[in-house]
């Protein structure tokens, strides 16, 4: 989604922008755009719908020589995608780039129009400019940026620059911003992405909400913050940057997501090490001393359906209920949130509105919250009460994998450190074990890769696609199902396997394929399921043990070996799941890493 990179320094500027821009190209965007002050000290704007190349092309004629500029990927939610829809949006001496929504717009823009204000663009983001700018006759801009802040609604990030004094403001309100500073390199950045920053900053500082953040060459820290009366605030959190950045070259896979496939069965073996051998011993300390009535888990995406997983975790081991609501959802169900409840989130990013608001709304009503999140110091991470990273590395593919793996081994994890075994070494030595034994399956998984490409060959271009399994293996099923769809462009559903016969039957003919999950778990029930799809001429790619009739009935058959993985076995069949997706969206020849309209990181509601 929308990625926002600033900066402001001796020099280089422009390139430093386009280099965080080029970082966050993951997140997915439809356009790009920069703004900087040339040498004749005015704001120069170029952008451009597309990828980054085509902003790099438009900028290769021109002298980019610059101390300060702000740059912008768009993922178009308010116009269409156009180069004038695209950001930064520049008025006179101001220029401003905007991630978010703003929810009052149309009323703000009817209003400006009314005072005679036009605008260029069909953007939510420009009435905000403009907002700010008509501001300026009554007040200096950092108090008239404050005053239009307290003005709009909805969850934003903005960055302003001012060509009169070359300073850059960034202020927001449930959306990520990130600012840094540099003191040997004498320069400041603000971005929407702390990875964007890597090497600009050797600091870095997560401003609260309505915190104005002033990054000024004038100013000795060359950062200031204020509250939203223009005094100065201290409420933001502040870190040495300590990420390194990993030009995370694909090495000799074609594509971030098969290479993000690969790097499971390391993870997992280095997520059991940091758990129960590292620095992450003191976080499973820390919420084993919860004692929750109830769960609500809340997520979006892949890490939704990791939180199904995770919920069978705790029900089965710990016989603690748990109720699961979509994020989008979540708050708009008036949940039932008792003292004594929970609240549990996943995500990758930490970034995620919608999970965002539903940790929000669990934090109002005074209940604990936890989350298994990827990126430490993302706004999940700081508004949580306890967190365990799931310890996945930076996840480029936009199509989540080794993600959703550690999200399932790190709820996993929480099950342990909540169950009455926590602490006995018995045990312990038990499940280090069973993650051992899953990282060993899935690297003969990632051997036996030959064979999943050759069924993706057969089956890439037919009319849609069921995956079906029971129990523990349904929320695989439902994840497998979203990965096919999000990298193929094709039709496809998760589904209970027995739930079928009710509905989805209809559409069974010899073009329609079921792949269908059987564990050893509910297997005979499954394999019936599955007698009633071949009766009606679908076809069967069967995943599963070495069973006769799971065979018989298997129009192509991948046999694995669940022996002594029990309730980790989903996360094994999953792999076979990404593998297979890989493969059919390769043979389609999508754009893998970058599907179509997807963003890495939805950080609008
Ligand atoms: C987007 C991504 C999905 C991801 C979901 C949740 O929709 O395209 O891959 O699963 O957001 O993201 P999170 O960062 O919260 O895990």
């Amino acid at each position: 989604m929308c990625g926002i990179v600033g900066h402001l320094g001796p020099s280089q500027s422009v390139e430093i922008v386009l280099e965080g821009l080029r970082r966050l190209e993951y997140r997915g965007y439809d356009s790009a755009g920069v703004t900087f002050l040339n040498q004749s000290g005015k704001l120069e704007t170029h952008k451009k719908t597309g990828k980054i190349v085509n902003l790099e092309k438009a900028l290769s004629s021109v002298n980019t020589d610059s101390m300060v500029s702000i740059g912008h990927t768009r993922w178009a939610t308010h116009g269409g995608v156009t180069d004038f829809n695209s950001h930064p949006h520049s008025h006179e001496h101001l220029s401003m780039v905007h991630n978010g929504i703003i929810e009052n717009a149309d009323s703000l823009r009817d209003t400006l129009q009314g005072k005679g204000f036009s605008f260029k663009s069909e953007t939510d983001s420009e009435v905000f400019l403009m907002l700010v700018f008509s501001l300026l006759e009554k007040m200096p801009l950092k108090e008239a940026i404050l005053k239009g802040f307290s003005q709009v609604e909805g969850n934003s990030a903005f960055v302003f620059i001012n060509e009169k004094t070359r300073e850059i403001f960034a202020i927001k309100r449930a959306a990520p911003l990130v600012c840094g500073t540099h003191h040997t390199k004498s320069q400041a950045v603000v971005s929407s992405d702390p990875y964007a920053l890597i090497g600009a900053a050797d600091r870095i500082y997560f401003p609260g909400d309505e915190v104005l953040c002033h990054l000024s060459p004038a100013n000795k820290d060359l950062i200031s913050f204020y509250d939203s009366e223009g005094n100065p605030s201290e409420n933001y959190k502040s870190q040495k940057q300590e990420m390194e950045y990993d030009p995370s070259d694909k090495g000799d896979f074609e594509h971030y997501m098969l290479k993000e496939i690969y790097e499971q069965p390391g993870l997992v073996r280095s997520l059991c090490q940091f758990y129960f051998d590292g620095d992450g011993k003191k976080f499973l300390e820390k919420v084993s001393s919860l004692r929750p009535n109830r769960f609500h888990i809340s997520a979006c995406g892949t890490a939704f359906y990791a939180g199904l997983l995770v919920r069978d975790f705790i029900e089965g081991i710990n016989r603690i209920p748990c109720v699961y609501e979509l994020g989008s959802e979540f708050r708009y169900r008036n949940p039932i949130l008792k003292e004594g409840d929970v609240g549990l989130f996943i995500s990758q990013s930490g970034e995620t509105a919608d999970t965002l608001a539903s940790q929000g709304e669990c934090k109002s009503s005074s209940i604990q919250t936890v989350s298994l999140v990827n990126v430490e110091g993302s706004s999940l991470y700081r508004e949580c009460d306890y967190n365990l990273l799931i310890r996945a590395g930076v996840e480029i593919g936009v199509a989540s994998t080794k993600a959703f793996t550690q999200m399932g081994l790190t709820g996993r994890l929480l099950a342990h450190a909540l169950g009455e075994h926590y602490g006995d070494a018995h045990h312990e030595k038990k499940l280090i074990d069973k993650f051992s034994l899953l990282a060993e399956r899935i690297d003969e998984v990632l051997a036996n890769v030959e064979d999943i490409k050759k069924i993706a060959e057969e089956i890439y271009n037919k009319k849609g696609y069921f995956f079906t399994g029971r129990g523990i293996y349904y929320p695989i099923a439902l994840e497998g199902a979203l990965k096919l769809k999000e990298i193929a462009y094709v039709h496809a559903e998760g589904y209970a396997a027995g739930e079928l016969k009710h509905g989805p039957i209809a559409l069974i003919d010899e073009e329609m394929v079921n792949i269908a999950i059987v564990g050893p778990e509910l297997k005979d029930k499954t394999i019936s399921n599955i007698q009633e799809i071949k009766a009606r001429k679908g076809i069967i790619v069967g995943i599963g043990p070495n069973d006769n009739s799971l065979k018989k009935i298997s129009d192509y058959f991948l046999e694995l070996n669940f022996e002594g993985l029990d309730e980790l076995s989903p996360l094994y069949v999953n792999v076979v799941n990404q593998l297979l997706s890989y493969y059919m969206a390769k043979f389609k020849g999508t754009d893998i890493d970058k599907p179509r309209n997807l963003a890495k990181s939805v950080t609008v509601e």
